[in-house]
């Protein structure tokens, strides 16, 4: 049984996009002069990923970009979020701009416009230039200087044809996952690195706003950050503080400095770590966007922790609740939930979802075909959610399905598959599941609505 969605709730200029990120797909990873990225080394150090799995091919991408694209346009998506890995623009970080990289996403950006698609390009996923890691990475100031220069490059080569881009993809995972619980790259465990660069990614993606818009103005500039719904796992006073400690760490202390309201008191005095203020950041980090991309995949529920790590609150396994292959709890309403917060309390005038998928262990049938009822089912049940909260006010102008393709799903590697496409990787050779089909039904349904 299918869910319905409310599909005439959705703007008829809707994005009906997919999304992906250079290191996930790309591969190529010494093609053409790219330089290494923390993701290289992180992948490549043994015990950091399952299986040690790593990018260096991932889906080909590099080479098998048009075919990608033909693949967009059979799911009937008009828009694609896409990242640009900074070491094949600028190899070192800094200093030398490599012309056969930018030259690279020149084509890809041609080719999306000739078909159709509008790019919503993200300027860093994650791939930070080794070169800038060895220098401190986030932990110093520098980078978020060269995240804006690198970010002036990219907007002055592709801004003639780039209408929207997102500074950064997810600071939380770069700050919290890379520098406090050293489950991705650079795989640090340390909070006063981890402060220290959540600081700098916001002021690093402040800054890149600005040059973005400098180099191309008219630009549509946002920026891409990760939530999650927190819920006490009961009523004692003791988890509604632990409730109130993991929105913190994992809502309020990144956006509310992109709002305006500087960094929450509360998770400042509980991180105890000096912030490297200078007069001026916080307005930088509050630059008014044109619009949010909120990232969704799963809500939480939290018991208090005292002993346990920063923010002394612990994820509590829900029985009996669907989840996904990740062990990810499936909930559409946390979506329209974060949707109307970013909506009410923050007041973004523009929202995207720029990502929300599933990962199952899809099988290939005899006959060729990827038959996925369960990631179908998650994809409309999170549409669904979607449209209901455009009814209650959200300005809602697109959704993007995490992932085009099966790709590298960092610490994960290749087993876990996020795919509307299938790939095997033996083989490279791409089929479209089942969600797929289904996306590219939905969306046609919804142009026949304004036809
Ligand atoms: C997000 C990442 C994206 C992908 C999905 C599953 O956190 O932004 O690259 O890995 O999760």
């Amino acid at each position: 049984m299918s869910e319905p969605i409310d599909l005439a709730a959705f703007p008829h200029d809707f994005a009906w996009g997919t999304a992906t990120s250079a290191y996930q797909i790309e591969g190529a990873v010494a093609e053409d002069g790219r330089g290494p990225s923390i993701w290289d080394t992180f992948s490549h150090t043994p015990g950091k990923t399952d299986n040690g799995d790593h990018g260096d091919v991932a889906c080909d991408h590099y080479h098998r970009w048009p075919q990608d694209i033909s693949l967009m346009k059979r799911l009937n998506t008009n828009a694609y979020r896409m990242s640009l890995a900074w070491p094949r623009v600028l190899p070192a970080g800094s200093g030398a701009v490599s012309a056969v990289g930018l030259d690279f996403y020149d084509r890809v950006i041609d080719g999306l416009l000739d078909a159709g698609i509008t790019p919503n390009v993200t300027v860093y996923h994650w791939d930070l230039p080794q070169a800038l890691q060895d220098r401190g990475g986030w932990t110093e100031r520098d980078t978020a200087e060269h995240l804006a220069a690198y970010a002036s490059v990219v907007a002055e080569r592709l801004g003639d044809r780039v209408t929207h881009w997102a500074t950064l993809n997810e600071p939380l995972c770069s700050g919290w996952i890379g520098h406090l619980e050293g489950r991705m790259a650079p795989g640090l465990t340390d909070l006063t690195a981890a402060v220290r660069a959540s600081y700098h990614l916001l002021l690093g993606h402040g800054l890149a706003a600005q040059a973005i818009r400098a180099a191309a103005p008219g630009a549509q500039v946002g920026l891409v950050t990760n939530h999650s719904t927190v819920e006490p796992a009961g009523t004692r006073p003791e988890d509604l503080a632990a409730a109130t400690r993991m929105d913190g760490h994992t809502n309020r202390w990144w956006l509310d400095p992109v709002y305006g309201r500087g960094f929450p008191a509360d998770m400042r005095e509980l991180y105890a770590v000096d912030l490297p203020e200078r007069p001026g950041d916080l307005d930088t980090m509050a630059t008014p966007l044109d619009w949010h991309g909120l990232n969704y995949y799963f809500p939480a529920t939290v018991t208090d922790d005292p002993d346990g790590p920063v923010p002394h609150a612990r994820e509590v396994r829900l029985a009996d609740v669907p989840r996904t292959g990740m062990d990810w709890q499936i909930d559409a309403d946390g979506l329209e939930a974060l949707l109307m917060r970013l909506t009410d309390e923050y007041g973004v005038r523009r929202l995207y979802v720029t990502e929300n998928g599933s990962a199952f262990p899809d099988t290939v049938g005899p006959d060729g075909s990827v038959d996925d009822p369960a990631r179908t089912r998650y994809l409309e049940q999170h549409l669904a959610a979607c449209a209901r909260a455009v009814r209650k006010g959200a300005p809602l102008a697109g959704y993007y399905a995490w992932s085009l393709l099966d790709n590298f799903e960092w610490a994960y590697g290749y087993d876990k598959r996020f795919g509307l496409v299938h790939v095997d990787y033996a083989t490279q050779k791409r089929t479209v599941k089942t969600s797929g089909r289904r996306y590219a039904d939905i969306i046609r349904s919804h142009r026949q609505l304004w036809s």
